[in-house]
């Protein structure tokens, strides 16, 4: 049997503007995690059994563009195995769907290195950063990279589209809290919507993603330098640019007020938005009581984490 697991990552900063050329960065959040299992199977066919997402089917009955199958489908056909082998396949995930904590890169990832050390055909983390990618890319419309990077190393990345991954040093770690809207929000709808305001007021909207894009520069200095208080500020002010590109929500702009009345040093909405999880940075001794008032506040859960 083989087994791999792979973390949540959440995006601290640059969202949107990355699929703009602008660096963004991100960190993997380990509190939450996809973990496959295979074995061989004692029955014909590969079989995959997902309980999350109520899954328990044979790989030829599910439509080949099915999340799950279409990892499966593209493993086998780069691995060039033949015939294939009766598998079993067991994916458990606690990283919530379309919520922007990149849980369909953490089970495209897992799937992956479980899939290919059961068959003994090696990748190394380059190859399974790009075969993740491809697989992005059949879901997401244009996909940055991004979430496939960061889950594919588990290591702080700035991160630029097209160009070689690049790990930050974190000077000092730091608390952030995230909390789910508990609304599912498809990144392609909000990317697509982005580009078409960008359509029609291109030197506009190149601005604002210059801005934004500034920040992340500014944020990952400010992180390698330890200065990690600071940080607040420029969350406040990615948010607020996140609001101008129409991807925030009341739900969301809800619960990074609230967490700025807790007491929170800075908040904003993470990932695609529009529903999804946003993230407040805050002093390790008040986590818990900002995570209690994002409760209060309409979160359906909320995760404390250390980024280090
Ligand atoms: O919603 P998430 O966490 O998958 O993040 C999407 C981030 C975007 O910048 C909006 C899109 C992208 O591909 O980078």
């Amino acid at each position: 049997m083989t087994k791999s697991s792979a973390p949540g990552k959440i995006i601290l900063f640059g969202e949107h503007a990355v699929v703009y050329g602008h660096p963004a960065l991100a960190v993997p959040v380990t509190q939450v995690h996809a973990d496959v299992e295979v074995l061989e199977a004692s029955r014909p066919g590969i079989w995959i059994e997902a309980p999350d997402v109520d899954l328990q089917s044979e790989l030829n009955t599910l439509p080949s563009d099915h999340p799950i199958a279409s990892v499966v489908h593209n493993f086998l056909f780069i691995s060039r195995l033949s015939p294939f082998p009766n598998l079993a396949i067991k994916i458990d995930s606690t990283i919530p769907v379309a919520s922007g904590l990149g849980s369909g890169a953490a089970v495209t990832v897992a799937l992956t290195r479980a899939l290919s050390a059961h068959i003994h055909y090696s990748m190394t983390n380059e190859e399974v950063n790009a075969f993740a990618y491809e697989i992005e890319k059949l879901y997401h419309g244009t996909p940055s990279g991004i979430d496939n990077t960061v889950v594919t190393y588990t290591r702080p990345v700035y991160f630029v589209k097209g160009q070689p991954m690049e790990t930050f040093r974190v000077g000092q770690p730091f608390t952030i809290v995230i909390g789910d809207t508990g609304i599912s929000a498809p990144t392609k709808e909000s990317v697509g919507d982005v580009r078409k305001l960008w359509e029609v007021a291109q030197q506009k909207w190149e601005d604002v993603f210059d801005q934004v894009g500034k920040i992340a520069e500014q944020a990952r200095k400010t992180i390698e330098n330890g200065k990690w208080e600071m940080l607040g500020e420029l969350m406040n002010k990615n948010h607020s640019l996140l609001q101008e590109m129409t991807v925030s929500s009341p739900e969301l702009d809800q619960l990074v007020q609230a967490a700025r009345n807790a007491g929170a040093l800075g908040s904003k909405l993470s990932g695609g938005g529009r529903g999804g999880n946003m993230m407040a940075l805050v002093e390790p001794e008040r986590a818990e009581s900002v995570a209690f008032s994002l409760k209060e506040a309409g979160a359906k859960q909320t995760i404390v984490t250390q980024v280090l």
